[in-house]
């Protein structure tokens, strides 16, 4: 590791150390290195699909069979995915801290995985089924939590309520939806009163998640990005850490933990 970022870390590390209260905010970056893919590195496309096609309220009225197939797929992925090691280095420092707040874009549940008890999931969770005509929803991955086996998960092809009969959605937030009340509201509430933010693996350009870096800079938190690529957060963030969450995490806490 680079002289220069040494030292940061040890800024970094000792201001974690004395916070009252810490946010974290994540994007798809922070999975990348459990080889999960980012959004912006495939050229406009989903895994070979077009967002409205597979990532709006439209495209699922339109077909969604297509949507059931693209998500079915996408957690099949999962099953084969662990959390890396900057998952579990949050989750060792949420451990440490007074008060913690994890805030993630991503709906592939591995936060929770590592371990991170309570992670607010503005963009909803992928694992999660909601239905289109009543207040049901449920967890599509409960038979392979409670097995512990991966090969125990069915995804349904056109899954539906058991108490309505109605047409079970996948549990995400789309393109043109609002992000749901209650975690826009904790994670205001957490980023408002953090001393320091870590902003990891997110390009930092999808609103309003972007706007929660904005708002704790603003309130006067220590703002560290983590990121190997610089975002239009990197001129207003405190420190920028040049580098992969799964390799920066893990020395942060360290130096918390050394102490
Ligand atoms: P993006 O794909 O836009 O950005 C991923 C970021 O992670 C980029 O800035 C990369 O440089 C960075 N990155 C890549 N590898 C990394 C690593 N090993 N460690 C740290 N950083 C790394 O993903 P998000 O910012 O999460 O919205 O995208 C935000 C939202 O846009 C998503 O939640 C999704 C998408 O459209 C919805 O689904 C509503």
């Amino acid at each position: 590791m680079e002289p220069h970022l040494q030292g940061k870390l040890d800024e970094i590390a000792a201001r974690l150390r004395k916070a009252s209260s810490v946010a974290v905010m994540t994007g798809a970056g922070v999975s990348a290195e459990s080889g999960v893919p980012t959004f912006r590195d495939a050229g406009g496309l989903w895994e070979g699909h077009r967002i409205e096609d597979v990532g709006t309220p439209e495209g699922f009225t339109r077909d969604p069979l297509l949507v059931w197939r693209f998500y079915n797929a996408r957690r099949r992925n999962l099953l084969d995915v662990a959390p890396n090691a900057a998952h579990h280095a949050l989750a060792n420092l949420e451990r440490r801290c007074r008060d913690f707040a994890l805030i993630t874009q991503n709906v592939d549940g591995l936060h929770a995985r590592a371990g991170t008890p309570n992670p607010i999931e503005l963009h909803g969770n992928i694992w999660l089924n909601t239905c289109t005509g009543c207040t049901h929803y449920e967890w599509a991955d409960a038979t392979w939590r409670a097995t512990g086996n991966p090969s125990a998960a069915s995804f349904p092809d056109d899954p539906r309520c058991p108490k309505c009969a109605g047409r079970l959605r996948p549990g995400v937030v789309w393109f043109g939806e609002m992000l749901p009340d209650w975690a826009v509201r904790r994670a205001e509430q957490a980023v408002c009163r953090c001393d320091v933010m870590l902003v990891i693996g997110t390009s930092a350009v999808v609103y309003p998640a972007a706007g929660l870096a904005h708002l704790a800079a603003a309130r006067g938190a220590f703002v560290v990005e983590i990121n190997p690529q610089r975002t239009p957060l990197s001129k207003e963030a405190d420190a920028v850490l040049s580098g992969k969450a799964g390799e920066i995490m893990p020395a942060l806490l360290q130096r918390v933990a050394s102490s």
